[in-house]
């Protein structure tokens, strides 16, 4: 594959895509294992919107402006695909689920069968699970925390995210068992997360981490097991998504899931929804306990369209302010930062040749402080979400959920969780960031984590 990328390889049409060289990245100490943030900063800004770096080796072609990461996920999806290095790290404990899937019959048939659930109508059945969750953290935040208290808030997030997606996969009767899915999660994702920042040796080698992982993953096995059978049995008084997803039938020709399929997309749908949004909402707080003169302007939003109630789905509409916050902190950490495609075949993008096997490298963090797309790209600036302020924007500036065919299935449940979410806690607290405390600096893992997480002074109002 190496070879292909070289000047005078054997496939594509045009220039050879410029490269980061090793002399030079030693000159401008930098480099992607020390500081991947920094390093794709300076190199775009050194090499431009088209370039090449490796990772772990492997040669990347990196796509920094909307009109090409458009050709690579909708122009010329056919060409593209999802055997990526990044999506091969995980399949063995996603497997055959919906995120690295790598494409074509099987994906389609999956997606197509799970896409209705995921529609804003069905979301809405749920916007009672998050407001509820979140009115019981609360709860807990009012008993256990006295006024100012500072109060790791990412943590309590990661509680919160994983309470919201199981009891909407589950149903609230799922009760104490989900505790213990939620233990073997918890400990599968640590281990993916450490796995990530070195991937070596492969997952296929029983290292002892390897071999707790591969214990959790049969621990969330059993508990999905058991509980799809149950639910076959006694059908749920709350709505949830298992349910959907066992009566789900493929249009075409009316077969459902079989039953591994089912575990696999379960636990992909935890996996998907769980850092993401943990993530995403430690951002939003932190950027707000940043930034009164905005904090101030939602709060009196969600006073004025709520005078007192808890959010339902209908108060998003009302609450344009709060959709604007969510929506630039998912530019600024947006929580899938970085996200991979292999070329099927050879492509030609923007002059420049991409061979047969390429691997094509996203990243929306360097995207989404693009000084030619954004102004003042490293301000917290809601209003940019403005209807005015957003026409004319390219699509695919912003793509904290992907773009084309393989988009983040979750996004409306993902926007409704944080905006419900948002406004339930606006509603009783504000939030005052700890003296003498250095800014939150994002950790690129899987997803981009606050790094040491986010201690704020909690105030009820
Ligand atoms: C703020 C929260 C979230 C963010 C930023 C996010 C981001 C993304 C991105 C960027 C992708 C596409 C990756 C790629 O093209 O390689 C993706 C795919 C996916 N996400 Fe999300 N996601 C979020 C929440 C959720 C939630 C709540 C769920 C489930 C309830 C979910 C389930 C999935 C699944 C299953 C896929 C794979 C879809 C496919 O390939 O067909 N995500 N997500």
């Amino acid at each position: 594959m190496a070879s292909d990328l070289r000047p005078g390889g054997r496939t594509g049409q045009g220039r050879t895509v410029p490269a980061v060289r090793f002399a030079e990245r030693v000159r401008d100490g930098t480099s992607f294992r020390r500081d991947q943030l920094g390093f794709l900063q300076w190199a775009v800004r050194t090499h431009g919107d088209v370039l090449r770096f490796r990772v772990f080796g492997l040669p990347m072609i990196m796509l920094n402006h909307p009109e090409d990461i458009y050709r690579v996920l909708v122009e010329n999806r056919a060409n593209y695909d999802k055997d990526a290095l990044l999506y091969r790290l995980v399949r063995p404990v996603l497997r055959d689920g919906l995120i690295g899937s790598p494409g074509g019959e099987p994906w389609q048939r999956q997606r197509r069968l799970m896409q209705p659930l995921f529609r804003p109508a069905v979301v809405a059945r749920f916007a009672a699970t998050m407001t509820d969750e979140t009115t019981r953290m609360l709860d807990r935040w009012e008993r256990d925390h006295p006024r100012g208290a500072v109060v790791d808030v990412h943590r309590d997030f990661g509680e919160l995210a994983l309470r919201i997606v199981n009891r909407s996969l589950f149903s609230a009767r799922v009760g104490d068992a989900a505790r213990d899915f939620a233990a073997a999660f918890t400990e599968a994702n640590d281990i993916l997360g450490r796995f990530f920042t070195f991937p070596f040796p492969p997952l296929s080698v029983p290292t002892p981490a390897h071999r707790r992982l591969r214990r959790a993953i049969d621990r969330m096995d059993a508990f999905i097991a058991s509980f799809v059978r149950r639910r076959a049995a006694e059908p749920s008084d709350e709505p949830d998504l298992l349910g959907l997803l066992m009566e789900a039938a493929d249009e075409r020709d009316g077969s459902r899931m079989a039953a591994e399929q089912l575990h696999h997309e379960v636990l992909n749908l935890v996996v998907g929804a769980y850092e993401t949004t943990t993530n995403a909402l430690s951002w939003i707080f932190w950027l707000l306990a940043s930034h009164p003169e905005e904090a101030r302007r939602l709060t009196e939003e969600a006073d004025r369209a709520l005078g007192g109630r808890v959010p339902g789905f209908d108060d998003m509409a009302r609450t344009p302010y709060a959709r604007w916050v969510v929506e630039e902190t998912l530019r600024m950490y947006s929580p899938a930062w970085q996200f991979m495609r292999r070329a099927k075949g050879p492509d030609t993008i923007r002059g420049y040749r991409v061979p047969a096997r390429a691997h094509i490298y996203l990243n929306s963090y360097v995207l989404h402080r693009h000084p030619d797309l954004w102004d003042d790209p490293d301000s917290f600036v809601p209003e940019r979400f403005s209807p005015e302020r957003s026409q004319g924007r390219h699509r695919h500036a912003y793509m904290p959920f992907g773009g084309g065919e393989r988009i983040c299935i979750g996004q409306h449940f993902a926007l409704t969780e944080l905006h419900l979410v948002l406004l339930t806690i606006a509603r009783r607290y504000r939030f005052t960031l700890p003296p003498g405390r250095p800014p939150v600096r994002p950790e690129p893992l899987i997803t981009l984590h606050p790094r040491g997480g986010v201690p704020l002074e909690v105030w009820p109002r």
